[in-house]
């Protein structure tokens, strides 16, 4: 073989492997992100299936979920959207006990922007009975 082909296909496969590690999300984030939506699917009882995109599945990749975005250099979460999580309002009216424990957060080291508005969730764990 040609050391220039044999340099180029070398080349093309770094290329490949640089943006599959840029673009793969951080393991932990994706386990919490996964314990996020089970919280908030045992917590609501909507008609229509809470955040489709989000699927425990190793070869999905969780930056591409609907609702969040990622630094794109560094592949953590910097912002979850979860307004209104399911355009279904009035389903979620009568819990009156919607909690949120910030360790559901925990997973999330870079995240700067979060809302949560809209869901029904009435406060912190932590702050209850405040
Ligand atoms: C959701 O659950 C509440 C009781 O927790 C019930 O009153 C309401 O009808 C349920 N809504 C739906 C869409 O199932
Ligand atoms: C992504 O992270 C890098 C390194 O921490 C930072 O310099 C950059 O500003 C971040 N980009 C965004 C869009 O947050």
């Amino acid at each position: 073989m040609e050391w220039p082909l044999v340099k180029s296909l070398l080349w093309v496969l770094a290329l490949v492997a640089h943006i599959h590690e840029l673009r793969a999300c951080i393991e932990e984030e994706r386990m919490g992100l996964l314990e996020l939506k089970a919280y908030l699917t045992s917590n609501t009882n909507y008609t229509k299936p809470l955040l489709p995109s989000w699927v425990d599945d190793l070869k999905s990749e969780c930056c591409n979920w609907e609702r969040i975005k990622c630094n794109d250099t560094i592949g953590y979460v910097i912002k979850l959207w979860l307004s209104n999580i399911n355009h279904e309002t009035h389903v979620y009216a009568d819990n009156e006990n919607w909690f949120l424990s910030k360790s559901l957060l925990q997973p999330f080291k870079e995240l700067r922007i979060l809302d949560l508005s809209h869901n029904g969730i009435r406060g912190w764990q932590e702050n209850k009975g405040m």
